[in-house]
């Protein structure tokens, strides 16, 4: 089915996210064939693209959740995510967040700290409970990404040493109100390379295999998320390669494993649509000037991250031109000497691979609205998020407003 991007940007105004959801089922497919056979569950991160009808598109799948805040805990929930297939994640959860996780009866919590994991047996106490919990260990491996998105690494703020993973798992076992399940590691996104998954995959194995002489049984194996996407021609992990090298590092334990996919589900299902406002020349430099910003999509910005750029139906000879939006920053890019024809008022481009990250990581920088966000399911489409107007921008302001 062809879809005709112009006619959906009359239709919904630009700038705009649109998700290909048929791609999603293919990539969540891809992966949980890949997991046949073995005890399994996908819990998407939820961070990458936490609209309400991405997760239930994903939960209608089989998929479970993966946290890192009670809001999005929440928005699962809402979305009709088993309870029992959610995880809550994150370094610096507050006891209102871990009291209502309790309440609410999720999987488990994944704890990154002596401390938290007081926090947690604590509130359990008070609420009569006990809390089902996974540790967080940092493996000290090297991810080889973006510093910005490395986490397993010991100069990087996530989980816990070995040695401490160790006695908090013992403390755990002996408390009334804390049951440890689960393990778990994450040591970065974007992932290209297999090598580092693997090492930190057998570090935690090994440590599970010696939980199990102090008779701690760990249930839930959870390698995290990071599996890369092609942004440009990056060579990425396959599915069936990422599951057997963990099914390989976690040979002879009855596990079930857990993988925590944000990224890998959305990024390339979804596209960026930004119209032309001008194009101007300065010196040598020519600017395409749009009308998405970095507020909108802040992966360039902040990361220097490549996504590829298209004007879409527009012929011509390509020179290169740097892409960017309105807002008052020279950090404000989606691209830099980026191959355009020439281009007029009103003419469309196309962002690719914007949807893990991007419109979860907008914001109202310069009062601009949010976008709004387009789901296409077998050929129709649907909108999933209307555009905010400035009236939503200052609801919460306008009450307390003194003239
Ligand atoms: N699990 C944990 C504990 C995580 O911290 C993350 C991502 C994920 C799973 C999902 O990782 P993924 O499969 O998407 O790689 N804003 C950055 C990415 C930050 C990732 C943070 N943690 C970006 O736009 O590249």
């Amino acid at each position: 089915m062809k879809i005709d991007f112009k006619a959906l940007v009359e239709k919904y105004d630009s700038p705009l996210y649109v998700y290909d959801f048929d791609y999603i089922t293919h990539r969540y497919s891809a992966l949980k064939e890949a997991f046949a056979g073995k005890k399994s569950l996908i819990n998407y991160a939820v961070k990458a693209n936490s609209n309400l009808s991405v997760i239930a598109h994903l939960a209608k799948l089989g998929a479970g959740a993966d946290c890192v805040s009670i809001g999005e805990v929440r928005r699962a929930l809402d979305a009709g995510v088993d309870k029992y297939k959610i995880i809550f994640s994150g370094v610096g959860k507050r006891d209102d967040e871990i009291e209502e996780a309790l309440q609410r009866d999720i999987l488990m919590l994944n704890l990154e700290s002596e401390a938290e994991m007081k926090r947690v047996e604590m509130v359990a106490k008070k609420l009569g409970k006990e809390a089902r919990i996974s540790i967080r260990v940092n493996p000290n491996i090297d991810p080889q990404t973006h510093p910005y998105i490395s986490t397993g690494l010991h100069e990087n703020k996530f989980g816990v040493e070995i040695d401490m993973a160790k006695r908090m798992y013992i403390y755990a076992k002996k408390s009334e109100h804390l049951n440890p399940v689960g393990i778990h590691f994450h040591i970065g996104s974007q992932l290209t390379n297999l090598e580092p998954i693997k090492e930190a995959a057998a570090i935690v194995a090994d440590l599970v295999r010696s939980l199990g002489a102090l008779d701690i049984d760990i249930k839930f194996f959870d390698v995290g998320g990071g599996i890369g996407v092609v942004y440009d021609d990056e060579k990425t992990i396959a599915p069936e390669a990422y599951t057997e090298a963990i099914f390989e590092a976690t040979k002879g334990l009855d596990v079930t494993i857990l993988c925590e996919p944000g990224r890998y589900m959305v990024a390339n299902a979804g596209a960026f649509f930004t119209r032309v406002l001008y194009e101007k020349q300065n010196g040598e430099k020519r600017f395409v000037i749009v009308d998405g910003g970095m507020n909108d999509l802040i992966r360039p910005s902040l990361y220097n991250a490549y996504h590829k750029i298209e004007a879409v139906g527009v012929e011509g000879e390509k020179s290169p031109a740097d892409v960017v939006g309105p807002v008052c920053e020279s950090g404000d890019f989606f691209g830099k000497d980026v191959p355009l024809p020439p281009l007029k008022h009103n003419d469309l481009l196309v962002v690719h691979s914007a949807g893990a990250y991007g419109f979860t990581m907008a914001s109202n920088y310069n009062t601009r609205p949010k976008p709004a966000e387009v789901a296409i399911e077998e050929g129709k489409e649907r909108l999933i998020r209307r555009r905010e107007t400035y009236e939503d921008q200052i609801a919460l302001e306008k009450e307390y407003l003194q003239r």
